[in-house]
Formats: C-alpha cells, structure tokens, sequence
C-alpha cells in the first residue's frame, strides 16, 4: 500500500499538524568534538537529555513540539532533522539485490506520519533565511529521475562528513556580501507550499544518503537511489534535486541507520557573518570554545587575533554582560569584523532595539598588545594554523610571543585562555617553554573544515609576570640575540 491507500489522504501534506505537546526525536548535526557541549546547551535550554551518536558530529534528543522553535534557536547546532525511525542494529543483507529489495520494502513500512507533521510544523515556525547556497547538483542527477544525494566515507572520516558538506558551501560563499538577503526564492518556495497544502501539485522531495562503514555492500550512491525510487512510489512525490520540498535523510553508520527529514535548508551556524574572510570560523564552533570559558557576569574577554570577529561576535550575542575586546594586526580583518558588528546592530535597530553592543575592535599586534598587565579574565582565539594562514614556519616564532604577552595581560590564579590551533606540535613546544605561567587544565579535539585541531584550554598560574626565568625568551629564528620582557615592553639586547 503507499502513503494514500495507508491512510486516506491524497495528498501527503494533508497529514494533520502534531498534537500539541507531541514528544518527538531530533536529531542534530554539530562541530565534531562539541557533542558534548552541544548536549549540555540542550540540557540547560530545553531540559532535554541528548544522547550523543556512535556517529560523531550528531546528538539525538527527545522534545515536545511545542519546543520546536527554542529547537532553532540553540547556538550549537548546525542542520536540524526529525527522526522517522532509528535502528541502532540494522541487519544488511549480503547481496545487492537483498539490499535493495530491503530499501524498497523499508519505505512502505516507516512511521512517517508524526515526521511529516513536525516538518510541517517546521515550515510555519522557520526563519526566513534567504536564498540557499546551492552546490553543484550531484552526480546521481544523471543516474535517473529520482532526487538522490550521496556521500561515502570510510570509518576513519566519517565523523568528518558533515563538516566537509559544510566546508564545501562555505568555500563558496566566503566573500563579502551584500547586507541584503534575497528572499525571491523563499517566497517562491511559501507560495508553492500552500498550494501544495490545498492538495494542488505534489510535493518534491530528494534523499540525501551518507555513508560510514565497510562492511556494506552497497554504496551511498546506491542506499539514495533505492530507497528513494521507493519513497517516491510510496508517496507519489516528485523527486527534484535542488527544488525539493522535503529532505529525506537516510543516515548510515556501520549497523546503525537513521532515518529522517530534514528541518533546516542551511546550517544555523550562518547567523552573524556577512563579511567573510579567508578562515571565518564557523558560529557553532566558536560557540563552543566560548562556553568552554564559562564567561561570567563582568569578565573582561580578549580575541587577540579575531579575524572577521566570529569569537566575539558569537560571544556578545550570548553573554552581553561580559565586556569583548577584539583586535588582529591584518587591517583587512579589523575592517572586516567591524562590518559584522555594523551588521548586526542594523539588525538589532531595526529590529526596535536601541543598546549597543559590549564590543570594541583594534588594530593591533598580539605579541605587544596595548594593555595593561593583569587585566584580563578570558583569552579565547583561533591562531593561524599555519596553512591557510601564516605558515608553520612562522608559527615558532608567533606561538611562544602570543603565550607570554597573553600571560602577561591575564590575571594570575584566574585568567583562561581557550586557543584554538591545528597547529598542535609548535603549540605544544611553545607551550612547554612557558608553563609556569599556563597550566593546561584539557583539549578538545575538534574538526574544522576537515583539519583535525586541538581547542586547548589553560589556566593562568599565580605567578606574576616578570618575576620567572621564564619571561626570557630565545626565539627560534634570531642568531644570538635574546628579547628579555619586562613587565609590558619587549626590550631587545644584543
Ligand atoms: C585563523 S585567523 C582567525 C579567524 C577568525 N577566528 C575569524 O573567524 O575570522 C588568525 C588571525 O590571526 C591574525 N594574526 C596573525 N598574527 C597576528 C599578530 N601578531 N597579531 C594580531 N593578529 C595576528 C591574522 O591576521 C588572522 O586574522
């Protein structure tokens, strides 16, 4: 039977809206490394339990409806989904053909109903948010005229998946753009949608199928277009691409599947940037390194080296009781963040509020800031890795400046600093040179558009700058000389 013989109903939108109240599982992807930050936010927010998935990137928790919106607006989660149905033992067969016989029946036998009502739900409660950035279209485009999406990956990557998706639209869009979105498309997009609702065209969908594990015998390629050609047939929908409705999402990871629909069109990390950079780093990451800090009520918080401003302009927007500071020594970067903050008030007078931000940004050169000693609570930035920023070269003489002149303008026995580098051997090594002023308390290791990095975070000992051995310094590249820092100045002796 398909979805009309199922259940009455002609067309599959005219499935009634969820009971008031009606529990249902969400299921998100987030920064691989903050799963469990994301689920504390989620605790804290929503007093939901969220269970994090074998599958790194992704947490599940249980809410009711009437949650939906709060859903949207949690600040660690990138793209949202309603579960269908999860299996955490799924038994594939051996063969191809077993397989695909498997797909083809598991469509018809899904509880879509709930799901479909909360996607609905979802369309009325869902932000405005422009035109989508729409990637190439996939090659499954040419394998038939189901509306398939595919991705493969071995074991080792697949925590990695999500964010390569993410990485490969943010490639594409990192420019500076225009303050005005472009709406034409969902307008477009509303008006189709009631006349769908009115039961007049039928509803376009695609199946967006990633892949982990090698134990199976079929690819991603394959899951997307079988098991789409039978959601089609199910629901006599029609299978578009990149003009779909509905996003069925068929997640496999070894032996655990997850089957789901789609409830954002683009990540929610896409909030407060508009003026990118080379290495804008993504909200939900920078979110997560600042709940790392655990920013109180008048904590004065640095970015050093703040680039389009992503740290603290995520920061402000959560803890305006905190007071920021920014600063980078590439004017392109200050002017760049000083646009994002323009942005963002225009958008907060426009929308009837007249405050300010806690903000200020400066040009300026880490390794000599201009600021007192002793007058910082939290350092929190994301170093040039090296790659696409700086080089590794570089970062020898850098890492060990920025460790001492951060040491020196935070205050001993309670200052924090949470660094963000892939980096990790020349951090380390610079790290060690100074540990009687840092202690390093943990590491997060996170995932930022497919380098593997270390969030490290560091606790400012007690010890006074200027009174150790340790703020002598010999830096890797200069001959013979020695820079010797007293209190603030650097003075160079031959
Ligand atoms: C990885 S990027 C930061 C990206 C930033 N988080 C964003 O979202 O755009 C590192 C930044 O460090 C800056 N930088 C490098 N050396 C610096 C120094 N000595 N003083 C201040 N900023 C520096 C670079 O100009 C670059 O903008």
């Amino acid at each position: 039977l398909n979805f009309a013989e199922q259940t009455g109903k002609t067309c599959t939108l005219a499935v009634s809206g969820p009971e008031l109240d009606q529990a249902v599982t969400i299921g998100a992807t987030v920064p691989t490394g903050f799963e469990h930050t994301a689920a504390e936010e989620v605790q804290e927010k929503l007093e939901a339990t969220a269970r994090v998935s074998k599958n790194r990137g992704r947490i599940y928790f249980d809410i009711t409806t009437d949650k939906l919106l709060k859903v949207h607006q949690l600040k660690s989660l990138d793209n949202l989904f309603v579960v269908v149905k999860e299996y955490d033992d799924y038994q594939f067969k051996t063969t191809k053909e077993e397989v695909q016989i498997d797909w083809q029946e598991l469509a018809a036998k899904l509880p879509w109903t709930n799901a479909l009502a909360v996607w609905k739900l979802n369309n009325s409660i869902k932000k405005k948010k422009g035109r989508r950035k729409r990637t190439n279209p996939t090659k499954s485009d040419q394998c038939g005229n189901v509306g398939t999406k595919s991705t493969d990956t071995v074991p080792s990557d697949s925590e990695e998946l999500w964010e390569d998706l993410e990485a490969l639209e943010v490639k594409g869009t990192q420019k500076d753009v225009s303050s005005q979105p472009e709406n034409d498309y969902e307008e477009e997009k509303h008006s189709e949608i009631q006349d769908q609702e009115s039961g007049v065209t039928p509803l376009k969908f695609r199946v967006t199928c990633n892949r982990a594990g090698d134990k199976h015998c079929f690819t991603s390629n394959d899951a997307a277009r079988d098991f789409g050609g039978a959601v089609q047939e199910f629901f006599q929908w029609k299978a578009d691409m990149t003009k779909f409705d509905v996003e069925v999402l068929l997640n496999i990871h070894n032996n655990e599947v997850v089957v789901g629909i789609a409830l954002t069109v683009e990540s929610l990390h896409r909030r407060n940037i508009t003026h990118f950079g080379p290495t804008t780093l993504r909200s939900t990451l920078a979110y997560g390194m600042l709940r790392l800090c655990k920013p109180q009520v008048s904590d004065v918080i640095v970015d050093p080296m703040c680039g389009t401003g992503a740290i603290p302009l995520e920061g402000v927007m959560e803890w305006q009781n905190s007071f920021f500071l920014a600063g980078d020594n590439n004017g392109t970067a200050v002017s760049r963040s000083v646009n994002n903050i323009k942005h963002i008030l225009k958008r907060t007078h426009d929308g009837g509020s007249s405050s300010g931000l806690p903000l200020d940004v400066v040009q300026w050169d880490l390794c000599n800031l201009p600021m007192r000693s002793s007058s910082v609570d939290i350092i929190i930035t994301d170093m040039p890795f090296g790659k696409r920023m700086g080089s590794k070269k570089k970062n020898w003489e850098l890492y060990p400046l920025c460790l001492r002149e951060m040491a020196r303008v935070c205050k001993p026995g309670t200052a924090k600093a949470v660094l963000l580098t892939q980096d990790k051997k020349c951090f380390l090594k610079a790290l060690s040179q100074i540990e009687g002023l840092w202690r390093k308390l943990h590491t997060v290791w996170v995932n930022v558009g497919g380098l593997h990095a270390g969030v490290f975070v560091l606790k400012r000992t007690a010890v006074v700058f200027g009174t150790t051995s340790e703020d002598v310094m010999e830096p890797h590249t200069s001959g013979k000389e020695k820079l010797y820092w007293k209190a603030k100045e650097p003075v160079l002796f031959q």
